[in-house]
């Protein structure tokens, strides 16, 4: 009998934590309806005591999506699991995640506490928000490090209490696989309700190894796992979606599945990426760039005799559409329309005819459009700060003279021409724009990729600059690279200025 793994999906929680990576509830509810599509089962949606935006998340996220269970982390606090239950009351299915460290360095350091006085926390935690809402569902936070004895008394004091799912977090990413799987087999076999229970892995990626860990995990018995699309999540990630899934459909034979559409990977691992700002790279196991790329002779020749000489998965069951038509200036708003839907961007008819003559400006410049360059297309308006905005830019540089830079913004509803000196092109520009604004902004990070690979490809710029001590993420693309560059910093600087 084939046995389904649940997908407790956190990307819009965990994945969030990333810093720079902030979404506001209008992508969030994106993000989560993709979900659903998707077919996860739970989606945990925010941490509402930790800041009135995350309340509204988890509010609007209730509203917005149907099937998916929805769930909302909390401390051992009473106030975190008040203000959770109140957020998850448009939840057709709620679930609270409370939890508390039971590590010996979360109990001696974090808590200053005794390991009795933890399981009673837990207890408590649990009873309270139990009353609340219809799940419970408790985090051990860094199990991992926890001593599997005394795991198994929280654990089993967690579901006398009445959670119903058990989350064993190796919180930093530290176990090793054997290691987890066997922590995982002793609650099985020491924790005498852990047939009321669904155990749940959440593994994090410090030293590349949370999917093993995760997968270590199912095969001695949990049956939830806590994803995030792309892997994204504090510090190094958390365990991939998609990793999972893909496992788990490629070795059938381990009789487990998920109810995930597989097809549906390539659109949210795009939407995440490109509302996240967050790029994936290109050798990323099953989404990144090069997943499905064969670029050796003798691979491609096998390739060719036979597709599974070198590939182990189809990727069209990942939702790579590898006969995609391809897009050039003759194409018709009909065929930009279709692509964009299969990448997973729909847009009103409006919104189409306000990309279509940028399309075939772009489609000028570069001779075929790919995915990626539909992406940046889409996204080049959003959040884009209208106080201060480029309305020209000219640089002259060159071997043995300074680089300059003429730059004209509207800023404020007025507009200021300024000349910059620099090291190179993008140095001037960016001190002409700080004469205009005269602000004191000091660039903190400055990431340039290119999407593919010709010289007339689109670059994308990621720039976080530093104004007043506090970071801002900014976002520029264009085929010029200077002028992404100066999008990027504009895009930063007018968050700061705002
Ligand atoms: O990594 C972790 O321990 C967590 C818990 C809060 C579930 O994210
Ligand atoms: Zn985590």
């Amino acid at each position: 009998m084939k046995e389904k793994v649940y997908i407790f999906d956190t990307t819009l929680r965990d994945g969030e934590q990333v810093p720079g990576c902030q979404l506001n509830t209008v992508e969030k509810i994106e993000v989560a309806r993709m979900l659903e599509t998707l077919g996860v089962d739970v989606i945990e949606a925010g941490f509402p005591v930790s800041s009135p935006g995350d309340f509204s998340s988890v509010v609007e996220i209730s509203r917005a999506v149907t099937n998916p269970t929805i769930c909302a982390l909390t401390r051992a606090v009473e106030k975190d699991i008040e203000v959770a239950a109140d957020a998850l009351k448009f939840a057709r299915r709620g679930r609270i995640h409370t939890g508390i460290g039971t590590s010996d360095f979360h109990i001696k350091y974090k808590f200053n506490s005794t390991p009795e006085e933890i399981v009673e926390r837990a207890v408590k935690a649990v009873k309270f928000a139990r009353n609340l809402v219809g799940e419970v569902e408790f985090y051990a936070e860094d199990a991992g490090r926890t001593d599997n004895k005394y795991l198994a008394r929280v654990v089993e004091a967690a579901i006398g209490a009445g959670a119903t799912i058990i989350n064993i977090p190796d919180t930093t990413g530290y176990t090793l696989p054997h290691e987890y799987g066997a922590k995982i087999k002793y609650l099985v076999e020491h924790v005498p309700s852990i047939h009321k229970a669904i155990i749940s892995t959440h593994c994090h990626n410090d030293l590349g190894m949370a999917t093993a860990n995760t997968l270590s995990g199912i095969l001695n018995g949990a049956r939830q796992v806590e994803v995030t699309v792309n892997g994204i999540g504090e510090r190094a990630g958390n365990t991939s979606l998609e990793e999972v899934v893909m496992i788990l459909k490629s070795h059938k034979k381990k009789g487990l599945y998920t109810d995930v559409n597989s097809k549906k990977i390539m659109p949210i691992s795009r939407l995440v990426s490109t509302l996240m700002r967050m790029p994936v790279q290109p050798n990323k196991a099953i989404v990144g760039r090069n997943a499905f790329a064969h670029s050796s002779g003798i691979h491609q020749d096998g390739f060719l005799k036979k597709r599974e000489t070198y590939e182990i998965i189809n990727p069209k069951d990942v939702g790579l559409n590898q006969s995609s038509l391809i897009l050039t200036a003759r194409s018709g708003r009909a065929a930009l329309k279709h692509r964009l839907e299969e990448i997973g961007v729909k847009l009103s008819k409006p919104e189409l005819d306000e990309l279509y003559p940028r399309f075939l400006e772009l489609a000028d410049k570069k001779k075929e459009i790919n995915d990626d360059d539909l992406l940046v297309l889409v996204d080049r308006d959003k959040n884009v700060d209208r106080s201060i905005r480029l309305i020209g830019l000219q640089v002259l540089c060159g071997k043995n003279l300074q680089a300059s830079a003429t730059v004209k913004l509207g800023y404020n509803g007025e507009e200021f021409t300024e000349v910059g000196l620099g090291n190179g092109p993008i140095d001037a520009s960016l001190n002409a724009i700080r004469s205009i604004v005269r602000q004191k902004i000091h660039l903190e990070d400055f990431v340039i990729q290119a999407i593919t690979r010709g010289s007339n490809d689109i670059g994308k710029v990621h720039m976080s600059v530093e104004y007043k001590g506090i970071l801002f993420y900014g976002f520029g693309a264009n085929t010029d690279i200077v002028q992404a560059s100066v999008e990027a910093f504009l895009d930063a600087v007018g968050k700061a200025l705002k």
